[in-house]
């Protein structure tokens, strides 16, 4: 395993040695805000109710946010819809899980993985929607080495499971408080890379975008060309 990878087990993994092992419960976005979120966007993205939906969240850590998205779409959706979730953690998410249980059918999955944002077992243009929250563009922004190529080859991966018109969901709030600027994927982005990361030419070719929302749910929008 490399050292990414490894790091990334050590800190996030339940159990009494990891560093964020408690991190859904001191996070600030609750559930029902990460709906709104979505429906914000998907007001804008996904107005057909009848069309079917690939809703994939590599990063989800324990899928508090994506069950209480998939319950609000569930209700609404008349198109098939399928949820594709996971981290690389050892996360027991079976609290999570059973809240879903009662909603899977042909149409309708939640399905969890244990897997690598970087090699996801996803086939390509495929999937509408990928939520990325603090996930691993977060994580690309802030690696020791290479930062600027990791985070646009992270992009450059997750573009090619989109759909032509699919979207990335970024976090672009100010911080954990309000006021600080400084946590979010899109702040990490610009301070640890560069302020108009996302305005370069690399990224304007391959994106549109677009921010949405405000305060806590400021999110950076980016739409496959
Ligand atoms: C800061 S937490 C955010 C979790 C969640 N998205 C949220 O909004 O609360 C980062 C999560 O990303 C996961 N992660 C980081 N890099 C990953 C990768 N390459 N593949 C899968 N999961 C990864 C970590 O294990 C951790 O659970």
């Amino acid at each position: 395993m490399d050292r990414v990878a490894k790091n990334i087990i050590d800190s996030y993994s339940q159990g009494p040695d990891a560093i964020y092992a408690d991190w859904k419960e001191r996070e600030a976005l609750p559930p029902y805000e990460a709906v709104d979120i979505w429906r914000d966007v998907s007001r804008l993205f996904f107005r057909d109710k009848n069309a079917d939906l690939i809703f994939l969240s590599p990063t989800s850590n324990l899928p508090t946010h994506e069950v209480a998205i998939f319950k609000d779409e569930v209700q609404s959706r008349k198109g098939s819809t399928i949820f594709l979730v996971g981290d690389l953690a050892n996360l027991n998410p079976k609290d999570e899980l059973a809240q879903v249980a009662n909603l899977q059918d042909d149409k309708q999955k939640f399905i969890y993985f244990k897997w690598d944002a970087r090699n996801l077992p996803v086939k390509k243009g495929t999937v509408d929607s990928i939520w990325d929250r603090r996930g691993w563009i977060w994580h690309s922004a802030n690696l020791e080495d290479n930062r600027e190529k990791a985070t646009l080859d992270s992009l450059i991966n997750y573009r090619k499971m989109l759909k032509k018109g699919g979207i990335i969901i970024l976090d672009a709030d100010y911080g954990m408080k309000s006021g600080q600027r400084g946590h979010s994927t899109d702040s990490v982005v610009r301070t640890r890379i560069r302020e108009d990361f996302f305005e370069k030419p690399e990224i304007k070719k391959m994106f549109d975008s677009y921010y949405i929302g405000e305060d806590q749910k400021r999110v950076l929008v980016l739409i496959k060309k």
